[in-house]
């Protein structure tokens, strides 16, 4: 297998808590030194999919917000640290890549909102792209774009 990408899996959310579900299996497969980049329209349920990770690993003051400032908004004592970026208020190409170098290729779980923004594009991740069907229902394409994530995709499949 190469870095390129390698295998979709396509599942439909019904709801909020649907989202939450999709994103627990995820988080319950992750092994750490991970990327998850996040792309979708403004209330596409990005930060609700990153709660649902947070609780699958295991980390229990779950998110209630996305980050604006600071951009970055670490969660430590769950099964891995898992660090929630949001880039959304940065100009393109403006995500400092020096300051987030060590959240996003250190040994946790980054999750990254508008990822596209980073001043450097991101590699070896989980491309997720979140897309409105209709009013409470979603679609989730999840595209391994780097080596690892199989079991993340094998999680995926089981639930859909
Ligand atoms: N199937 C669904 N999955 C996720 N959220 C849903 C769903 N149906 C409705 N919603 C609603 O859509 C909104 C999603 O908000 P969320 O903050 O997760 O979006 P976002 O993609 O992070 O937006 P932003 O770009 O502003 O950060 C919430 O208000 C949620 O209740
Ligand atoms: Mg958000």
């Amino acid at each position: 297998m190469n870095s390129s990408q390698t295998e979709v899996v396509e599942v439909t959310s019904a709801s909020e808590d649907d989202t939450e579900r999709f994103g627990a299996a995820i988080g319950g497969a992750l092994r750490g030194g991970q990327r998850i980049g996040l792309r979708g329209d403004l209330g596409a349920g990005k930060t609700c999919l990153v709660r649902g990770i947070a609780a699958g690993l295991q980390i229990e003051d779950g998110i209630v917000r996305s980050p604006s400032f600071p951009v970055i908004l670490p969660y430590e004592g769950g099964r891995l640290p898992l660090y929630h970026i949001d880039l959304f208020r940065q100009a393109q190409g403006a995500g400092d890549i020096e300051e987030l170098r060590e959240y996003l290729y250190g040994d946790g779980i980054a999750a990254v909102e508008w990822y596209e923004r980073l001043a450097e594009p991101m590699v070896d991740y989980l491309s997720i792209v979140l897309t409105f069907v209709a009013k409470e229902s979603r679609s989730l394409v999840v595209a391994a774009c780097g080596v690892g994530y199989d079991p993340v995709l094998a999680a995926l499949r089981k639930l859909s």
